[in-house]
């Protein structure tokens, strides 16, 4: 075994977006391209640790959504490590770890960080996407700051330090070596399961399922099978079969791992059939994020929040309450009114996981959220599908209500914020820029004006400081918002791989049981059209309608 130095040159665009470094799968294969940016991470831990032996006294954790690339990348990344002499890699066993469970295994063994192979919700196989994101010592994604640095060194690199030893043997548990480097194959579930069960009435769920409640977890041929398994057949003895899908497969079995109507449409044809369960969920490509269905009822990710805040105490981890919730800011406000209820603070963020960080590390917040399907706790760093299903479990066997009934009796104490978010995809990159340029011009000359019943009180660009280390985040979304608190936000999106994706999202709140109950974009039409008619959405993206309505 040898240690190399192979040459190399800059890769242009090596900057992490939302979450992490995602292009192309055959951006990622092209020689030396994940090799870069692996090197410069490590260049920048090194530089970030005192002495030149730094690296010697670290553990890192390894592990991926098992999608197309994951092994080989795996063993490339075991090498490159070996060769920058880091001490030691805790590798989830065939390369496996869900972005939850590494930020569990981050946490539960106290290391120094992790690194996170996945493209979460996109498409998976050599046509699809690949990606590689890095976690702090708190288990959650690097700071901005962090993965600036990482960029900056992609751009100057000349340097591959690699190991020629051979392909350590990663389905098997225990102790290997790469040069000086201890990898240690560790059970991919147990950590995750362990922490699930101290933060879950375990006995109670299991309960249920003995006494016939009906459970689909569509686990979308990704990694969040073998925790679901494992978890909800395994130690909750659901019946075989309440998971679907729960193999991880290189190419997810050609499906798009993105729990939402549109790409789990199976699982909602299932949960509106004459024989659905009591309760459906789905997770996604990494299972950080969920889907929640109740028999013919779908919940929204920000009702999904705004329900778990107002039912919290129902599960054992949060018996005594909570310290405080957050939501990305294009999130609906239906938790602001709860937060508001228990007297509790509520901090609005940019979009990203990233930004809860810090609130969580300081104890201001216990529960987070995104529109975007994604929920998460203080129990890890990263959002958490299958934390979230058992949170809807939990609510359930406690309360004996079914999901439809928690929903429709939150919505009568609360009012109910319609909620939706369309998607304009694969627009060209220069066009959206000038899309955006142009929306947050005309929503300034717009400002004060009458559109209807109602006038648009305030009209900006969300720009978001850290309560905690002061640092600013600008430009995050430009925000129209009307006098009676209904809101349209756009945004571009930050994990896309082709051309740019506009998002758009849409909320309107109604007080009146009597008008809860309209179809969600019948609701929202007058804001989807006066978004068309002052955005001009049509002629500045050439697309009639938007791509992905959720
Ligand atoms: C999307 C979601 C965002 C989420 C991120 C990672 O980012 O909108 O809420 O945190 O994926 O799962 P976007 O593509 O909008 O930048
Ligand atoms: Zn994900």
């Amino acid at each position: 075994m040898t240690i190399q130095s192979i040459a190399t040159q800059p890769f242009d665009g090596q900057r992490p977006g939302t979450s992490g470094l995602r292009k192309k799968t055959s951006v990622f294969l092209q020689p030396m391209y994940l090799e870069n940016f692996v090197q410069a991470l490590l260049d920048v831990l090194n530089d970030s640790l005192a002495g030149g032996q730094a690296l010697l006294g670290k553990t890192l954790v390894l592990g991926g959504d098992g999608r197309y690339h994951n092994s080989v990348a795996v063993q490339t990344i075991l090498k490159i490590a070996a060769a920058n002499g880091l001490g030691r890699i805790l590798l989830g066993q065939d390369g496996l770890l869900s972005t939850p469970a590494a930020s569990a295994v981050i946490r539960s063994r106290n290391v120094f960080g992790g690194i996170v192979l996945s493209a979460s919700h996109n498409p998976g196989g050599v046509e699809g996407d690949f990606g590689i994101k890095y976690n702090a010592g708190n288990g959650g994604p690097a700071p901005e700051s962090l993965t600036e640095a990482v960029y900056v060194r992609t751009q100057a690199i000349t340097q591959v330090r690699i190991s020629d030893a051979p392909d350590v043997p990663i389905d098997q548990l225990g102790i290997h070596w790469v040069e000086r480097m201890r990898v240690e194959v560790i059970d991919s579930v147990a950590d995750y399961a362990a922490l699930m069960r101290s933060l879950f009435d375990f006995g109670m769920l299991r309960g249920m399922f003995a006494h016939g409640f009906s459970m689909r977890l569509d686990a979308m041929n990704a990694v969040g099978g073998i925790y679901a398994k494992a978890i909800l057949e395994g130690e909750l003895e659901a019946p075989h079969g309440t998971v679907v899908n729960a193999v991880p497969l290189e190419d997810f079995g050609g499906l798009h791992p993105d729990p939402n109507p549109v790409y789990a449409a199976d699982l909602v044809a299932h949960m509106a059939g004459p024989n659905a369960p009591d309760f459906g969920a789905a997770l996604d490509g990494d299972a950080d994020r969920n889907m929640i269905l109740g028999r013919n009822f779908l919940v929204t990710p920000s009702d999904s929040l705004a329900v778990l805040t107002a039912q919290a105490r129902c599960i054992p981890a949060y018996h005594d309450g909570l310290r405080g919730v957050a939501r990305s800011m294009p999130t609906s406000t239906a938790v602001d009114r709860v937060a508001k209820a228990l007297g509790i603070d509520c901090y609005e963020t940019p979009t990203g996981w990233k930004f809860f960080g810090n609130l969580l590390d300081a104890d201001k917040v216990t529960i987070c959220g995104e529109e975007s399907y994604g929920a998460g706790s203080s129990h890890v760093r990263e959002k958490d599908g299958l934390w979230a299903v058992l949170c809807w479990l939990s609510l359930q066997g406690v309360t004996g209500s079914s999901v439809e009934t928690l929903v429709r009796e939150h919505w009568k104490t609360y009012g109910r914020n319609y909620y939706s978010r369309h998607d304009y995809e694969g627009i060209p990159t220069d066009a959206a820029r000038a899309l955006m340029v142009a929306l947050e011009e005309q929503g300034a000359a717009q400002q004060g004006k009458q559109f209807g019943p109602r006038v648009l009180t305030q009209a900006d660009n969300f720009a978001y400081t850290d309560p905690v280390d002061g640092s600013r985040a600008a430009g995050q979304g430009i925000r129209w918002i009307f006098d009676d608190g209904s809101r349209i936000v756009f945004r571009l999106s930050g994990t896309g791989t082709q051309g740019a994706t506009l998002r758009v999202y849409f909320e309107h709140y109604e007080a009146d049981p009597l008008r809860q109950n309209e179809p969600t974009q019948q609701a929202l039409a007058d804001w989807i059209d006066l978004a068309q008619s002052l955005g001009q959405l049509r002629e500045r993206t050439g697309m009639d309608a938007p791509t992905v309505v959720t």
